[in-house]
């Protein structure tokens, strides 16, 4: 295993959905096994760490989200062997494991809230957030569920409301109870003493509530109730600051561990401001991936973050996770995939871990469902204004056989009909594929220091077109330009880099080693052009 410390500076993380990576089984989930089968090909890619969206029993209310034992694997995935195997397997590779924790909340079918639900002087009443109705009856405050509703639900047989930020079957955990919080942090040395590497804490920032749980303030603006709320009470209290210290020493005392959150609700300021030496190592903030295709709203997503971040911090990007859109529906026309090499170009050139989402290197597109068809709790509820996540979440498609190569049988959700033609078979073999484009730029950022540990400044824009970035070290000095358009456009070099030489270090249209001899560059439609200054 890698003894490299900056293991999660340097490298690529790759989350993988396991319902959909590959099913060993024939049931049509993936599964453990399968992603051990297709570690080679994560190698080959250039990954250095997987991120597993949820791996635990769940009763799949929130497919994963809802976590009804946090030291077991899921038997549709398979066991703590396949586990354990799969943790080797990847070590062996130089691939690094991390769990997702979902830890604001359980599933209702976890023993410690059927226990909590019995009765009022049960020991586990309290691991929940039971409340007595307001004394005008109806729930305790005026609290909205983000998935639709109250986020309070009533319980006949108790006479008392629990809260839940997501479905009624997350009812959320009472971190403040001494022994939850205990419980809680042993999750994190079990998964620790059997050797992973990091954690992605599942909105880490709602763990604790406003002790006296007040109303929160109402806003004029929003859509849904929830919308038309400040989440000053449920989010983002000051009790996170003590645990995550506590957290961070645990995993620090485990050697070269990681952990990434997911903020929730919360700016780049206050994203960065959870990130830190005895904080969390990084935190996910949503302005790139939620950037319309402008150069102006990248580079101002970029430089808020920068900005956010400081020193105190290393920053991170992602453009997929499980519950966006995926990228290349969002950026791409039908199935071209020139928008898709620019993107992927400006995820691996950064100052910054890129994180990766399963299919995001062969350019796979959202699924579109029916309604009948849909799964996920955010779509059945908001259909047809929100159709949910279920798009991203379709099978990856490996090849032009039965379910893309997904399963031989099955497959829980449908394969996105363009498999036939967009697989990583395919792609393979395909010099100029969106596959290659980004294994190449994969190893590109591993060869350079420039590129995984260089400064980041943004060159003043000359057009809306084009953006360019330098990377540099004290001996490496590397020009990134981007173009955003589908259109030729000559890129001036800016003063102070004009005065140097510079050379071809990748591109997919001029020969490499080319020097650059010209104060200004005919940038082809979408061109990625990469220089490095003699
Ligand atoms: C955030 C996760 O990313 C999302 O998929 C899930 O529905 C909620 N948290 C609840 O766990």
């Amino acid at each position: 295993m890698s003894k490299n410390s900056l293991w999660w500076q340097n490298g690529i993380i790759y989350q993988i959905y396991p319902r959909s990576f590959m099913d060993t089984t024939a049931n049509g989930i993936g599964d453990l096994n399968g992603i051990t089968n297709k570690l080679d090909y994560l190698a080959d890619l250039g990954v250095d760490a997987i991120w597993l969206s949820p791996i635990f029993p769940s009763p799949d209310v929130d497919f994963g989200y809802d976590v009804a034992d946090y030291v077991a694997i899921d038997p549709r995935f398979g066991s703590m062997v396949d586990f354990d195997h799969l943790l080797k397997e990847s070590h062996k590779r130089n691939i690094h494991i991390i769990l997702d924790l979902v830890l604001n909340h359980t599933s209702d079918q976890h023993p410690w809230f059927k226990e909590s639900r019995k009765s009022r002087d049960n020991p586990y009443h309290d691991w929940y957030l039971w409340k007595d109705p307001s004394p005008k009856g109806g729930p305790p405050n005026n609290w909205c569920s983000i998935f639709g509703g109250s986020g309070w639900e009533f319980d006949t047989q108790l006479g008392q409301y629990y809260y839940h930020m997501f479905c009624t079957g997350q009812p959320d955990l009472n971190w403040r109870h001494p022994e939850v919080r205990e419980t809680l942090l042993n999750v994190f040395k079990f998964w620790l003493e059997r050797g992973v590497d990091g954690f992605r804490l599942d909105v880490f920032n709602m763990y604790f509530k406003h002790s006296e749980l007040p109303d929160n303030p109402k806003k004029l603006i929003g859509l849904r109730p929830f919308d038309r709320q400040v989440h000053k009470y449920e989010v983002s209290q000051p009790e996170m600051d003590p645990l995550l210290n506590e957290i961070r020493q645990l995993l620090d005392s485990y050697g070269s561990t990681y952990v990434v959150g997911e903020t929730f609700l919360a700016s780049p300021e206050h994203t960065a401001s959870y990130c830190g030496q005895d904080k969390l190592h990084a935190a996910f903030n949503f302005e790139l991936a939620e950037s319309p295709w402008k150069v102006k709203r990248f580079t101002r997503a970029i430089k808020n973050w920068e900005k956010a971040v400081e020193d105190h911090a290393w920053p991170n990007y992602f453009l997929n996770n499980h519950d966006v859109t995926r990228s290349s529906s969002r950026y791409c026309r039908g199935e071209d995939d020139a928008r898709a090499k620019v993107s992927a170009a400006m995820l691996l050139t950064l100052r910054g871990t890129p994180f990766m989402y399963y299919g995001e290197e062969i350019g796979m597109r959202d699924i579109s469902l029916k309604h009948s068809q849909i799964l996920d709790p955010v779509g059945k509820r908001y259909w047809p204004f929100n159709k949910g996540r279920d798009g991203c979440r379709a099978p990856m498609q490996w090849d032009d056989s039965v379910n893309a190569g997904f399963s031989s049988t099955a497959s829980w959700l449908p394969v996105h009909p363009d498999y036939i033609s967009r697989n990583v078979s395919k792609q393979k073999t395909e010099p100029g594929s969106l596959l290659n484009f980004y294994k190449q730029l994969i190893q590109l950022r591993k060869e350079h220091p420039a590129l995984n540990q260089g400064s980041l400044s943004i060159l003043d824009p000359q057009n809306k077109s084009i953006l360019s970035y330098l990377r540099q070290t004290p001996d490496e000095n590397i020009l990134i330009l981007l173009n955003f358009k589908q259109k030729q456009i000559t890129y001036q070099l800016p003063k102070q880099i004009a005065d140097q030489n510079w050379r071809v270090l990748f591109s997919e249209k001029r020969q490499i080693e080319e020097l650059c001899q010209e104060q200004s560059i005919l940038m082809t439609p979408y061109e990625t052009l990469i220089l490095v200054a003699d």
